[in-house]
């Protein structure tokens, strides 16, 4: 069996399909890439169906297609340019957009789209879909589904490892110096979910570069106090969270209570302090006295918010995944390409102790090319 496996990955930021070419057959290598990014028409269609509304098995079946088949453009893409054709190949792991994602739910579910049939057949490769729900059918959350992958790669033998991956939802994957100490990992709240939001509905902007606006404001206590006060960070762990919780709407209704009114720049500094902050107290709560903190999802490249979190964690070294060797804008994807991996092996693909599943799983449904 080939040891070439595509990763494609569309996060809860709808900002762009990340596709990845990796070769696991010696030490992890990405032989490609290429990211997409989502038109802002297309970004807003999906976006109205992150929530109820008219018409919606329509338009989902409409996007399901219609992201199916840019899911198949980024695939072809990452292989473009390299040695190799789609015979070479021996599966995509297609994690597919989220649409709906309610772990919490009675009963829970949770939706990706992007038909996996047309992914097959525009690439000619087998492609893996559907990770999530075997695992919540065995009772789990069905998410994170990344630390796995990120044990399997990224643990060290004599130091403790947190992993922080900063998405529209942040989530740590936390490896014990210790092998056998349990490895946990669970979302700790919003990472640029809200920032960019607000960037949005204020700027004009998908996002604040560097975090340089929300430095040029000043944290409000009032609405940080408020915005700490959401039940899912006392929720214990496992524990997954989406754009159901956090979103404007729950915002604008935070900026509502507050007595005095504040400026926009101050409210993005907020926001930046609040995925800080709670990403600081999911860490503190582990209890672990030091060791490394590597970052990765397009929060990595925010400045003002890695300046935050070395400030408040000063006895943890931050980096990015790229001290690993895997660039911090790609992790996400190549995980998504090991999953792939794990299912053509018949392996499992879930830790039990971090989605709540009742045990390992083999994840995933593979469709022929
Ligand atoms: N230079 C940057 N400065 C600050 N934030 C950035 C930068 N580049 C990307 N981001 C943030 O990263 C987000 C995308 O991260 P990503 O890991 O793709 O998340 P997801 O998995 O949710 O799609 C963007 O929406 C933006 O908020
Ligand atoms: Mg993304």
């Amino acid at each position: 069996m080939s040891e070439l496996y595509i990763g494609l990955m569309s996060g809860t930021s709808l900002d762009a399909i990340d596709a990845v070419l990796v070769d696991f057959s010696g030490e992890l290598r990405l032989v490609g890439t290429h990211s997409t990014p989502l038109e802002p028409e297309l970004r807003s269609r999906l976006t109205a169906l992150c929530q109820s509304g008219p018409d919606e098995i329509e338009r989902m079946g409409r996007l399901d297609v219609e992201m199916a088949e840019l899911f198949a453009k980024a695939a072809l893409g990452a292989l473009a340019g390299t040695e190799h054709t789609a015979a070479d190949i021996c599966a995509i792991g297609s994690h597919g957009q989220t649409i709906r994602h309610r772990p919490h739910a009675v009963p829970g579910f949770t939706l990706q789209i992007g038909d996996p049939n047309i992914i097959a057949e525009r690439t000619g490769i087998a492609v893996v879909a559907d990770f999530r729900r075997r695992d919540m059918a065995a009772a789990g959350q069905g998410a994170p589904l990344v630390p796995a992958f990120h044990a399997a790669v990224f643990s060290h033998p004599e130091r403790h490892r947190i992993i922080l991956n900063l998405g529209g939802i942040a989530n740590i994957t936390v490896l014990p110096a210790n092998s056998s100490a349990a490895i946990t990992g669970f979302d700790t709240g919003p990472a640029n979910l809200l920032m960019d939001a607000w960037s949005m509905a204020c700027r004009g902007r998908a996002y604040d570069a560097g975090g340089e606006w929300a430095a040029t404001g000043e944290v409000s206590a009032p609405l940080l106090k408020r915005l700490l006060a959401h039940p899912f960070l006392t929720l214990p762990a496992p524990k997954s969270t989406g754009r159901e919780d956090f979103n404007i709407e729950w915002l604008r209704a935070q900026l509502n209570d507050l007595t005095e009114p504040l400026n926009d720049a101050d409210v993005q500094a907020t926001l930046l302090e609040f995925t800080a902050e709670t990403v600081v107290q999911a860490i503190r709560k582990l209890q672990l006295p030091s060791g490394d903190l590597f970052l990765c999802g397009g929060g990595a490249h925010n400045v003002a918010l890695r300046q935050r979190l070395s400030y408040l964690l000063p006895n943890w070294a931050i980096a990015s995944t790229s001290a690993l060797g895997l660039a911090p804008d790609w992790v996400e994807a190549t995980a998504f390409a090991w999953l792939a991996r794990q299912r053509m092996k018949q392996q499992t693909g879930n830790m039990p102790a971090v989605t709540g599943a009742r045990g390992e799983r083999v994840l995933g449904g593979l469709y022929v090319p």
